[in-house]
């Protein structure tokens, strides 16, 4: 249960915002337009200010650290006179959200757990599978394929409309070449290679030759086999084998979440100006906001994620589409 939120209800978030920094100094810090980070010793939390209430969500290893850090939170900012009565600027915060005086404490929501955080309500997420550009035959049989054969693996696979917007965005930076890590069953590479010109390249990178024979009578099917270059290997000596020159338009990784990073480093430099990396999975469930995970995977997400975000050499933006997805354009 290491996440937990708090609103208050003010007319004047970012004022609020700046006065909540001010009064945690040495702790806090302002990280950009509308927002700030406050470091503990056992956890931390970030302040927003949105609309017309600034949020804070606080985070922590365990229960312990964040029962603590909600304490610590909660004591400081009361102590500090935010929601004191008289207090001009504090009067704009409704007394239901947060309560000041004797006894009274910041309203913190139950706690939940990252893998509890529900990115996108199912809901919605059918919604957008119905409303956009659907899958067609072939791609159709391969899924079918792909469930028959390899069974619960199935679920590696690319949904329907991450298949369509992986097709979109390679036509809408007019790519040519391409790379590919994390082939599977070849449904993203086949929604990659049909947005590439006739002599455009996709090279496809995995260690599987079990699951990526599966794919090729789909590419053939479809029209794209001669477009697909399987390089069969850890991707990461695939990458560092291509020439080290700006040469791709478009690459996606979809592969084993430790080798991000590496990933993320081989490719930025190969990659055109005006170039998209697309990273999947950047969520990880929602198991990358939770400072209790703390396995290879989520350490090695966390890393690329924050690197991808300080990038000067990249304009990057994390759609909220299935596990996460984020584009990289190279400047
Ligand atoms: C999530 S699946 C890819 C799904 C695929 N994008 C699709 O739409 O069907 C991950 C793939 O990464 C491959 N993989 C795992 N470790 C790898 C590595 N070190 N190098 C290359 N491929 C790797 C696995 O064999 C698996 O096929």
């Amino acid at each position: 249960m290491p996440l937990s939120t708090a609103r208050f209800t003010t007319s004047d978030p970012d004022r609020h915002l700046a006065r909540i920094v001010e009064r945690l100094k040495p702790d806090a810090q302002v990280t950009g337009p509308g927002r700030a980070k406050v470091t503990l010793a056992g956890g931390g939390c970030s302040v927003l200010a949105a609309g017309d209430e600034v949020l804070v969500i606080a985070a922590a290893a365990d229960a312990g650290g964040l029962a603590s850090v909600q304490e610590e939170i909660g004591r400081r900012l009361l102590a500090a006179g935010d929601v004191q009565a008289g207090d001009v600027q504090a009067a704009d915060v409704r007394a239901a959200d947060v309560r000041a005086g004797e006894g009274e404490r910041v309203a913190w929501a139950e706690a939940v757990s990252g893998e509890q955080v529900e990115l996108v309500s199912p809901i919605v997420e059918d919604y957008l599978l119905a409303h956009c550009t659907p899958a067609d035959e072939v791609l159709r049989e391969l899924a079918a394929t792909t469930r028959e054969v390899t069974g619960r693996s199935a679920g590696m696979q690319v949904s329907a409309d991450e298949g369509a917007l992986l097709s979109m965005l390679a036509r809408m930076v007019g790519a040519r070449r391409a790379i590919e890590v994390g082939v599977f069953t070849g449904y993203s590479s086949l929604c990659i290679a049909r947005a590439l010109p006739a002599d455009g390249k996709l090279i496809a990178c995995d260690v599987s030759t079990e699951w990526t024979d599966i794919a090729k009578p789909f590419w053939k099917r479809a029209g794209v086999a001669d477009r697909i270059e399987l390089r069969i290997g850890p991707a990461v000596d695939t990458l560092r084998a291509l020439p080290d020159e700006p040469a791709f338009d478009f690459a996606f990784v979809d592969a084993d979440k430790p080798g991000y990073p590496a990933y993320y480093e081989e490719i930025v430099p190969r990659l055109r100006p005006g170039g998209l990396l697309v990273l999947d999975n950047v969520f990880l469930g929602g198991r990358v906001l939770d400072p209790a995970f703390q396995g290879a995977a989520q350490v090695a997400m966390r890393q690329v994620n924050d690197a991808i975000a300080r990038d000067e050499r990249l304009d990057s933006v994390m759609l909220p589409v299935r596990d996460g997805v984020t584009l990289a354009r190279r400047r």
